[in-house]
């Protein structure tokens, strides 16, 4: 059953609403264990208050001792299984990525954030060379203008492609709907759109982003436990 990780070893770059955005479209099809493997434990600290959806469980007891374990229990109770971690290059990452069929990786439009980027890719490419296996993996651009292409974005966008990088079609735009899903402790689908401005392209994005992580779940099935191209 299909595990997502969201890997960065920079901090606030969005990916714990990322996968909290992936998590509760998921949910509204399937089951799916949200493992919050961030010490800090912002999913959890969001489900306290908010009216979870049936589909969602969260699993917060996880660290670098007990976190395959937690992936293959949670693995074998629910379709899908995402993980949100810290912003940290620490060895948790490596271990939840030997367990991942897709690796997001969030990243902000600057050249700096791109180098981080590169970071995270590099880990995946090491639990390559250690297990030998694909893990198809993916940079998602965040926090975006959803009105203009800045040039910086744009250069970024092309550098990754053209050095070969996959990076996923959609972008996370910057909505306040995805700060409010935190403060008012929603969903995106149950906030109220008198408090929440374009709360309608909020969702679209979102439910973009879940297709997308579908579609490359789906390619990604032959790749993921073939030989790893070492490079
Ligand atoms: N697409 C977005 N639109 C608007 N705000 C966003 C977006 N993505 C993230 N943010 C805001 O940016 C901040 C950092 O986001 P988030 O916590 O998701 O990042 P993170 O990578 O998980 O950080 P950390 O490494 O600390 O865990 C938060 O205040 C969040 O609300
Ligand atoms: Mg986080």
């Amino acid at each position: 059953m299909p595990t997502i990780v969201f890997v960065s070893p920079k901090g606030g770059v969005g990916k714990t609403t990322a996968a909290l955005l992936l998590a509760s479209e998921l949910a509204r099809a399937a089951k799916v264990t949200a493992i919050d493997a961030d010490p800090n434990h912002p999913i959890q600290a969001w489900s306290k208050g908010a009216v979870i959806p049936d589909n969602l469980s969260i699993v917060a007891d996880a660290d670098e001792d007990n976190i395959i374990d937690k992936i293959e229990e949670a693995a074998a109770q629910t379709p899908f299984v995402i993980v949100d971690l810290e912003g940290t290059a620490a060895k948790i990452v490596l271990l939840a990525v030997s367990q991942a069929d897709l690796v997001v990786i969030p990243t902000q439009g600057s050249q700096l954030d791109a180098e981080q980027a590169s970071r995270a890719i590099r880990v995946v490419k090491q639990q390559e060379k250690m297990t030998g296996r694909a893990t198809p993996y993916g940079v998602l651009l965040t926090r975006t203008s959803p009105i203009i292409r800045t040039r910086t974005m744009g250069h970024i966008q092309t550098g990754l492609i053209e050095a070969g990088v996959p990076v996923f079609k959609t972008q996370l735009n910057e909505r306040e709907a995805f700060r409010a899903m935190f403060s008012f402790q929603r969903t995106l689908e149950t906030l109220d759109p008198q408090d929440v401005p374009n709360l309608d392209k909020a969702v679209a994005n979102a439910e973009e982003f879940a297709a997308e992580v579908i579609e490359r779940l789906r390619q990604g099935r032959g790749e993921k436990g073939k030989k790893a191209k070492v490079a």
